[in-house]
């Protein structure tokens, strides 16, 4: 049973029976570990699935089904009201990241609780998924819940809510393709990614690409003694950092040869009002706890983390890394490694000239095995058309100010894919903030951000038919 002792309800957070309901149910989807990249919750990502299905069906959706996959279930929900109207469809994902490293959690990841923080004085629940992407993909039900009870809905809703997203959607790139008929709408709307703030709206219009590699770099063939044999043989691990060190250049600029040829570059108005929306880079600085910022020369801080493509290293291990203190030369030494792409940049592409760059790069005593693990498309949404104009509105009804469009950092490869396929763009209306900590410790969603969302998912609807000609 949820607490709400912790509750304030001192700024504007006076719960209806209905928001108490909606958070109960919340925080008891976040109980269910679904989390994608690990075999062993193979079966809670299963009773995720169910339980979204179960939620689809508890608030009115006339149609729902579990559609299995070689992978994990997605979850289908249909309600058409007339084929009249526009029809809008939800894409989310049920499925989390590993909760990992345990030890840096606050209160354990799948026993939702709400804690007050500065940014969140009326309460955010801490929990893995409770913002990306369970708590903002449950908006949407709970959106459509207020709108049926109301007698407004106006358009017709079909919801695809995978359990892959965190580990590539490989299997839903296949329904997709194979259900094109039966997944037909006027749009798609997502929340899955963030706003500037809680004072100030934002729609994402882009999301970077994605390339993931992982890297072994093998030299003798077993662990030595660093006594008998250091100095004279290649170690693995050196190898491995000079490597991943040359990958830049001191102006922090990606070295791999013809990395940059297709990126799209920006032009100067296009800049310009990207460095109008709101940014503080000592906020910045102090909420991740760094006296510095660091990236790709000439290029401002939003823009480095936006619309310029990187290469990070995510993981790196080798040798011993356990108490005390071993002397010994490595066998082998591993990394992996991802790059964020820009539009233009065909990932597959990239994968390959990565691949290659790395293996010209291996001094004589080592080789190197490069793998691809998975990737997608950057994607960029245009302003210019009725869907965004209907999510503009949306925003501007609810928070009292007009939303500014942003480029995002993040990838959601699924989108570029559902325009491919299906011809149709999605419209990015998230509701994170940069500090929600998604796929860290302590992630956490806040209550205000949560019933605004689904304050402001109807009016994208309300306006999304009245855009297209429907009086509604
Ligand atoms: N919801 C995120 C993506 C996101 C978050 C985009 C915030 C923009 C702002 C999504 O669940 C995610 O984590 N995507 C992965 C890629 C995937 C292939 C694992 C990512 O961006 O690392
Ligand atoms: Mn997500
Ligand atoms: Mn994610």
């Amino acid at each position: 049973m949820v607490s709400f002792v912790s509750l304030r309800n001192d700024l504007n957070m006076t719960l209806t029976n209905d928001q108490k309901r909606y958070l109960e149910e919340w925080m008891n989807f976040l109980k269910i570990p679904s989390v994608s990249a690990d075999p062993s919750y193979k079966k809670d990502v299963a009773q995720a699935a169910e339980w979204v299905k179960d939620a689809l069906e508890n608030v009115g959706c006339v149609h729902t089904e579990i559609i299995p996959t070689n992978g994990h279930p997605i979850v289908y929900g249909e309600h058409l009201i007339d084929p009249k109207l526009p029809t809008v469809l939800v894409y989310g994902h049920y499925d989390v990241q590993p909760p990992d490293p345990l030890e840096l959690w606050d209160s354990p990841p799948f026993e939702p609780i709400i804690k007050t923080t500065p940014l969140h004085p009326e309460g955010a629940v801490f929990a893995r998924g409770a913002c990306d992407d369970k708590g903002q993909m449950f908006m949407h039900i709970k959106a459509f819940e207020v709108m049926k009870k109301k007698g407004s809905l106006s358009c017709n809703i079909k919801f695809m809510i995978e359990g892959e997203e965190e580990v590539g959607s490989d299997h839903l790139e296949d329904f997709v393709k194979n259900n094109k008929q039966k997944l037909t709408c006027d749009v798609i709307l997502i929340s899955d990614t963030g706003m500037i703030s809680r004072e100030q709206p934002s729609i994402s219009t882009g999301l970077r690409g994605l390339s993931y590699m992982e890297v072994t770099v093998t030299g003798p063939n077993r662990d030595l003694h660093s006594g008998l044999y250091g100095g004279a043989v290649a170690n693995p691990i050196n190898v491995l950092c000079e490597m991943i060190a040359q990958l830049h250049d001191d102006k922090k600029r990606i070295t791999i040869p013809g990395f940059y040829d297709n990126v799209e570059a920006l032009s100067e108005n296009e800049r310009a009002a990207m460095a109008e929306a709101p940014f503080d880079l000592e906020e910045f600085k102090n909420s991740i706890g760094i006296k510095e910022v660091s990236g790709e020369a000439s290029y401002s801080n939003e823009e480095r983390r936006t619309i310029r493509p990187t290469l990070d290293v995510n993981g790196i291990w080798g040798g011993y890394i356990g108490e005390g203190a071993k002397t010994v030369i490595p066998s082998k030494a591993h990394a992996k490694i991802s790059m964020r792409l820009v539009p233009n940049q065909d990932w597959n592409e990239i994968s390959k000239l990565f691949s290659n760059h790395f293996q010209s790069i291996a001094p004589e005593g080592v080789t190197v095995d490069v793998q691809t693990h998975h990737g997608g498309y950057a994607y960029v949404t245009p302003t210019d058309n009725i869907a965004y104009q209907a999510a503009h509105h949306a925003y501007l009804d609810t928070f009292g100010i007009p939303p500014i469009p942003s480029r995002g950092g993040g990838s959601i490869p699924i989108v570029p894919m559902f325009e491919n396929e299906l011809g149709v763009k999605s419209i990015l209306m998230g509701f994170g903030l940069d500090s929600d900590a998604i796929h860290s410790p302590n992630e956490h969603y806040g209550l205000f951000n949560f019933f605004k969302g689904i304050e402001t998912i109807p009016k994208f609807y309300e306006h999304f038919s009245k855009l297209n000609g429907n009086n509604i």
